[in-house]
C-alpha cells in the first residue's frame, strides 16, 4: 500500500492528539502513538501510568496491543508523538519486532512535526523474533 505525506502526517496528527488523553500524573510525559495495519485500520494509544510504577505501559504498546486483539496483526507504520520527538523504549521496540521488521516507525514533536522516520529494523538490529523459535 502506497503511503503519502498526507497519510502520515494525518497519523501523527491523530497520535498527537490521543496525547491530551495520555494518563502521566508522575512523569507528565504524554506519549501518543497510532498504527495503520497492512489492512488499513488504524488504531491509537496513550501512555497509562500507576502508582506502582513498574505497571505503567507505554502508548505504543497499547496501540498494537489494541490492534492485536482486534485480530490485526501486520502493520504498515506506527507512530509516536511526544513533546521532544523522544524515541521508542527498549521494550516497545521488541514488542514491534515481533509483528514485522520492515514497519515503518515514525517519531514526532509536541507541534506534530516529523524529526524520524525509521523502521522496526534499524531501531532493534538483530532483533529476537519468533523465527528464533521455530524447531
Ligand atoms: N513511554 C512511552 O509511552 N513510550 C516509550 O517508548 C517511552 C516511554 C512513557 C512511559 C512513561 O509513562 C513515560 O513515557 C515516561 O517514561
Amino acid at each position: 500500500m502506497t503511503f503519502t505525506d498526507q497519510e502520515k502526517q494525518a497519523l501523527v496528527d491523530l497520535a498527537n492528539a490521543a496525547r491530551e488523553r495520555a494518563y502521566v500524573p508522575y512523569s507528565n510525559y504524554a506519549v501518543g502513538s497510532s498504527l495503520r495495519t497492512k489492512s488499513g485500520r488504524i488504531f491509537t494509544g496513550v501512555n497509562v501510568e500507576n502508582a506502582a510504577y513498574p505497571q505503567t505501559m507505554c502508548a505504543e504498546r497499547v496501540a498494537m496491543f489494541k490492534a492485536v486483539s482486534e485480530g490485526e496483526k501486520e502493520f504498515e507504520v506506527i507512530t509516536v508523538v511526544t513533546d521532544n520527538g523522544g524515541s521508542p523504549c527498549g521494550g516497545c521496540r521488541q514488542v514491534m519486532a515481533e509483528f514485522g521488521l520492515d514497519t515503518i516507525v515514525i517519531l514526532a514533536d509536541g507541534q506534530g512535526k516529523i524529526v524520524v522516520e525509521t523502521t522496526v529494523n534499524d531501531l532493534l538490529p538483530g532483533a529476537f523474533t519468533p523465527e528464533h523459535l521455530e524447531k
